[in-house]
């Protein structure tokens, strides 16, 4: 069975190549993982929660958060200025990688992550995380940082790829934008 506190204690103090390493293994059992989320936020509303109220672990050198994704769900380009490792146990989260290009970004290929797969960002990776399904997504999100330090990170506005200095109320205005889009 995946043990949460477990996993958290074997993450600190190692790079994003052994963090992978670990939830890759553990992704093996995707159902193990997922039971042992969801009873971390047991008897918790999450329809409303914010990055914050997700985070199972948080300090200056590692957060781990549980990213649940509501259906079609999809966020503007951001970037973290730390490493990620990302671990779908539900569904899909479908990245999109961006690299700055002029005054904005150009797309850099991505990633679908289906339950089990697992992809690695480095400290400056921008991504674009879309949930392509008609149901919840849930994945598994490793930091190499304090996540909610947010100094010196950027979002980009989707439509125009102009950059902003990071505000969480502002991702979300763009969150709201892009699902409010007809899909392509
Ligand atoms: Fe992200």
């Amino acid at each position: 069975m995946f043990n949460l506190k477990q996993f958290i204690e074997d993450c600190k103090g190692k790079p994003a190549s052994a963090v992978k390493e670990l939830i890759g293994e553990a992704l093996h059992d995707p159902a193990s993982v997922k039971a042992a989320l969801d009873a971390e936020f047991a008897g918790r509303d999450l329809s409303k929660a914010s990055i914050a109220d997700l985070i199972c672990y948080r300090s200056p050198t590692l957060t781990v958060l549980k990213a649940a994704t509501p259906p079609k769900f999809k966020t503007p380009p951001h970037n973290h200025n730390m490493w990620a490792v990302i671990g779908t146990y539900e569904g899909q989260e479908d990245n999109t990688f961006y690299r700055r290009s002029g005054k904005g970004l150009e797309k850099a290929g991505g990633k679908d992550l289906k339950t089990g797969d697992v992809v690695v960002l480095g400290e400056d990776a921008i991504h674009a995380i879309a949930n392509p399904l008609d149901r919840a997504s849930c994945a598994i999100h490793i930091y190499g940082g304090d996540l909610l330090n947010f100094s010196g990170r950027s979002t980009w506005n989707p439509f125009t790829f102009e950059e902003h200095p990071y505000d969480i109320n502002l991702l979300m205005d763009y969150c709201r934008q892009l699902m409010a889009q007809p899909s392509a």
